[in-house]
């Protein structure tokens, strides 16, 4: 297996974090609003989103996980590591890599909601709409991508690859 093209520039990614942070500006004027990270994947992602949100917002970061070390799901989702935020009355915004059966991210949004969250959407960098499995809204999506396995800017198989300042794919 190696590393295919460049499918996503640094540049290009930064950009569209611009754009989505001045969205979420403008949605959230005058709530009180917490950035949820998804370890480990969106931490390249969630540093670009949470310097395009200009205004008072804090962060926290929890860790899930759905995936082994194969490139399937297996649709059981765990939290490994928990917020420390109290989030009821809050408005949280779940960072997170790529969205690709929905299962972790429906699982966590219903987990903040059960805990008295005002609201809960969700800012992904990558969708990937083939993979769904469960129905799940992408309010703040960066980018979409097809049927491929997708690494760099955070996005890993197998533990390798975060660490590329750009985003691809695996090819055989
Ligand atoms: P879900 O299938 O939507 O629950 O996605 C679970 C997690 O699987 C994501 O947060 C990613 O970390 C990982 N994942 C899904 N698709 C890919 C991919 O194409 N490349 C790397 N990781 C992926
Ligand atoms: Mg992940």
């Amino acid at each position: 297996m190696s590393t295919g093209k460049i499918m996503i520039t640094e540049e290009q990614v930064r950009t569209r974090a611009a754009e989505l942070g001045a969205q979420i500006v403008s949605d959230y004027d005058g709530c009180e609003l917490v950035l949820v990270g998804v370890l480990k994947g969106a931490v390249v992602w969630m540093a670009d989103v949470m310097k395009a949100v200009d205004k008072d917002v804090t962060i926290d970061f929890v860790q899930a996980s759905s995936y082994g070390s194969s490139k399937e799901s297996s649709g059981v989702v765990k939290i490994k590591k928990d917020i420390d935020t109290d989030i009821s009355g809050k408005h949280v915004i779940i960072v997170e890599d790529i969205v690709d059966t929905g299962n972790t991210l429906s699982y966590l949004a219903s987990e903040f909601a059960s805990r008295g969250a005002s609201s809960v959407e969700i800012c992904a960098l990558l969708d990937k709409p083939t993979g769904r499995k469960v129905p799940l809204d992408v309010k703040y999506a960066g980018f979409e991508v097809g049927d491929q396995f997708i690494i760099g800017y955070g996005l890993d198989f197998d533990e390798k690859y975060r660490n590329l300042p750009y985003v691809s794919y695996l090819e055989d």
